[in-house]
Parts: structure tokens; C-alpha cells; sequence
């Protein structure tokens, strides 16, 4: 049987970083993915350009069970380390929105990066092939493998989320921990487009394709989500980044609360220009929203957007107002794992260490990345969390087996 000090299963962003680090500090590592290709999701990531990091992340970004349990492993790597290691390969990279860093080129400069710090780690990796079994005792873990069987003082769970099954994401990390007696926060999509059905929302159907800012908000207390980003309307219901934003925080049976005019007082600004004024109300409207999305507005509200703003009542024009400002919307629903860049829940974080993402039930036994209840923001947070729990587990490893 061939015998490695550490196993990582999952060639993905948060695997291969891991094996790298763990190689080059000495120990003898074996990366195994089901898949082909590695690191498909980087690949597809951030329109090519893979959004690997964000200036600003700290725990304050994450949703969790254990809101606490990030911020051990990202203060011990950062986004500033992750650029340091940009800079030792050359990869050129821009920020764009709210400290969101991209490559300059290409998502393949992140990938490159991952297998050159493999090879500096002399690691060995066997794809595709399939994890049949995995068992553990006194020597340690035996996985059973298509390529044969194998031993490790050490096994790695790095096989991410549910999200986008098409490219190799699988439940095989959450059946692992439950295997190991872990507990397991019920996955979920997120960072997903929102669906709409019924009659309520047959007058926005229409609008597929705007786009506007907006300030949306959902849940309460811990659990609640606020965000100030673009929305746009979809032929299925709402998407673009704030919907993306709040779908993590939002639970079926949950309302969101929408302000499609933030920063505005919309009802004291109609009020302002109402004296005298021959402008149709839904011109008005429309300086402040797209035109397409102002007059299906009033058709909602019953409201004839042809009437001039000096003939409209002040109370039609509080009733516009008060439902731009704070409109409620009850999804039905989201796209799933199909469409969700990310899967929220995972591995309970109660079972770990905050320290080396190791199981406090199993010795040896770590799981890192997007597979454990530790979801990130959309921004470049996600990966983040990839290389600091990833950073985090290979330093554990090799201190304890130097
Ligand atoms: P990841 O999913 O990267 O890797 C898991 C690996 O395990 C895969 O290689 C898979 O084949 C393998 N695997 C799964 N099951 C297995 C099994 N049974 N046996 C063996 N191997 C198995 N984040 C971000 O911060 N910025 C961004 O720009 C984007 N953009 C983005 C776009 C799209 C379309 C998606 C779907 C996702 C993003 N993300 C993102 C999220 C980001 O890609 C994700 O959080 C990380 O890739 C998670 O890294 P992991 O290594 O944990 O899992």
C-alpha cells in the first residue's frame, strides 16, 4: 500500500493551496479529485478573470452558525498575503468595486499559481479518480481509490459544495463528516438568483433585463442582511449582485424589503415639484427609476401615470413613495445549485478547531474550504476563506508532524 503523511481530497482552490503549503514545509502530500480538470470553479470564476480576494474581508463577511469561527484562520493569512504570492509569480491583478481584486489576464494565473506551488511541494496528484472508502484506525486513514488503496497520518476534506454539480461538485465531504460522527448545518444555495411566482408578481415579469441600485435588507437580528448594490429583474424574478447578496441570508417563507430609490426621499421630492407642475407622474418617476419599471409601477398601484403631477393626490403620491422606498416581495423560491455560486452550511463548525480546521472528533481529520459552514460574501470573500483555512490547516499539519 502506498503511504503518504497527507491526503487531500479535492483538487479544488482550498485543496491544491493546502497541499502546496503542506508540501514545501516537508511533508509528503497526495492530491485526489474525481474530476479531470482541476480547480474548474476558479476557472469559471469572476468572468475569467477570477475574483480571487478582497481587500476588506474580515469575519464581518462571512455567514456562519459560528459567526467567530473564520476569524482565527483569516487574520493568520490575509488578503495581503495572498498578494505577496501574486507578486512572487507576477500576476498582475486590479481592483474593481469594493476592494473586489481580479486577475489582469486570466483565471489560468490563479490555477498556474496553485499547481507551481504543488510541484515546489514535490506533491503527487492522482485525477481523475474516485474515492470508493475511507476508513480509519491505529495507522492512521486508508482510503480505497480506483488508483488502489492508500495510507496517511493525515486526511484532508477540501471537496467544497453543492453548487454547480455539472463541473464535479458533490455531497461526498458532508457524507464523509456524518461518517466521522460530525455534525452538518443543512447545505443551501446561496449567492442565488431569487424565483418569483403567483399573481402578486405577474406585473413585474415583464421587466426582464433592468437593472437599477437599490438598498435591500432581509432576516433579523444576527441573521439579517443589508446590502446597497445593483438589482436587476429577471424573466424568473431578481438577480444581480444585492439579490445575490441577501439570497444567503434569506430562508423560505422570508419577505425582503427593497428600496429602489436609496438616498432619495422620493415622496418629499414629488411633493417639491408638484406645485403647478403639467408633468406626467410617471415622467417624474421615471428621473428617479428606468422608465419601463416606473410605469409598471403605477399600473401596479392603479395609478394612471398619464395624470399630471399638480392633479395627482399627495396621498397617491405618498402611497408611490412609500411602496418605492419600502417594497416587500416574498420569493417562492431560488434558482438552486445550478445557478448558486456558493453552497452555505456544511460541516459544523462546533466539531472543529478554529485553529487548524482538524476535527475534535476524529484526530487527523481536517476540512477546509467552501465544505465547511463558513460562507463567504459575494466579492472575492470566498476564496479568501479557500487560502486562509487552507493556510491554516497546512501550518497545523506540518507543526505537528515536524
Ligand atoms: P472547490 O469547489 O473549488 O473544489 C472542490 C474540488 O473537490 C473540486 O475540484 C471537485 O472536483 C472535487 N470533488 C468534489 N467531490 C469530490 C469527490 N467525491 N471526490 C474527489 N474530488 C471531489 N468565489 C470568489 O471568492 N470569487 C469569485 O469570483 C467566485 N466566482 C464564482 C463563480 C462561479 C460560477 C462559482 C460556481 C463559484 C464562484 N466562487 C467565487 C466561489 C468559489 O469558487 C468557491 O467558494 C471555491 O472554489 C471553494 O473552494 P473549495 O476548494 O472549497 O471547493
Amino acid at each position: 500500500m502506498q503511504t503518504y503523511d497527507v491526503v487531500v481530497i479535492g483538487a479544488g482552490a482550498a485543496g491544491l493551496f493546502c497541499a502546496g503549503l503542506a508540501g514545501q514545509a516537508g511533508l509528503r502530500v497526495l492530491v485526489i479529485d474525481h474530476a479531470a480538470k482541476v480547480a474548474e470553479k476558479i476557472r469559471i470564476s469572476g468572468g475569467g478573470r477570477c475574483n480571487f480576494t478582497n481587500r476588506d474581508a474580515g469575519p464581518a463577511n462571512f455567514l456562519s452558525d459560528n459567526p467567530h469561527f473564520c476569524r482565527s484562520a483569516l487574520a493568520r493569512y490575509t488578503p495581503q498575503d495572498f498578494l505577496a504570492l501574486l507578486r512572487r509569480h507576477r500576476i498582475g491583478w486590479h481592483e474593481k468595486h469594493k476592494g473586489q481584486l481580479f486577475c489582469d489576464e486570466s483565471s489560468e494565473d490563479i490555477i498556474r499559481l496553485l499547481l507551481r506551488e504543488c510541484a515546489a511541494g514535490g506533491v503527487t496528484r492522482w485525477q481523475p479518480c474516485r474515492v470508493l472508502a475511507v476508513r480509519h484506525g491505529s495507522a492512521g486513514f486508508e482510503c480505497d481509490t480506483e488508483h488502489g488503496p492508500v495510507r496517511s497520518a493525515r486526511l484532508v476534506v477540501a471537496t467544497g459544495g453543492l453548487s454547480i454539480p455539472k463541473i464535479g461538485a458533490s455531497d461526498f465531504g458532508y457524507r464523509l463528516a456524518r461518517q466521522f460522527g460530525h455534525r452538518i448545518v443543512e447545505p443551501r444555495p446561496a449567492l442565488v438568483p431569487l424565483t418569483f411566482d403567483g399573481a402578486d408578481w405577474a406585473p413585474f415579469a415583464a421587466l426582464a433585463g433592468v437593472a437599477l441600485p437599490v438598498s435591500i435588507r432581509c432576516g433579523t437580528g444576527r441573521a439579517q442582511g443589508h446590502f446597497e448594490e445593483d438589482l436587476l429583474f429577471t424573466h424568473r424574478g431578481l438577480s444581480g449582485p444585492a439579490v445575490l447578496q441577501i439570497s444567503s441570508y434569506w430562508r423560505p417563507g422570508h419577505s425582503l424589503t427593497i428600496d429602489l430609490c436609496p438616498g432619495l426621499d422620493v415622496g418629499h421630492t414629488l411633493r417639491q415639484a408638484k406645485p403647478g407642475s403639467r408633468r406626467q407622474l410617471a415622467t417624474a418617476l421615471a428621473e428617479h427609476l428606468p422608465q419601463r419599471l416606473a410605469d409598471v409601477w403605477l399600473q401596479a398601484l392603479g395609478l394612471d401615470g398619464s395624470r399630471a403631477l399638480a392633479d395627482t393626490r399627495d396621498r397617491d403620491l405618498d402611497a408611490v413613495a412609500q411602496r418605492l422606498q419600502a417594497w416587500h416581495v416574498l420569493p417562492s423560491g431560488t434558482e438552486g445549485y445550478r445557478k448558486a455560486e456558493v453552497t452555505a452550511g456544511g460541516v459544523d463548525t462546533r466539531d472543529l478547531s478554529s485553529q487548524s480546521l482538524e476535527s475534535r472528533r476524529v484526530p487527523g481529520l481536517h476540512f477546509i474550504g467552501e465544505v465547511v459552514d463558513v460562507t463567504g460574501w459575494l466579492g472575492g470573500f470566498n476564496f479568501q476563506w479557500a487560502w486562509s483555512s487552507a493556510a491554516a490547516c497546512a501550518r497545523a499539519m506540518a507543526a505537528a508532524m515536524a
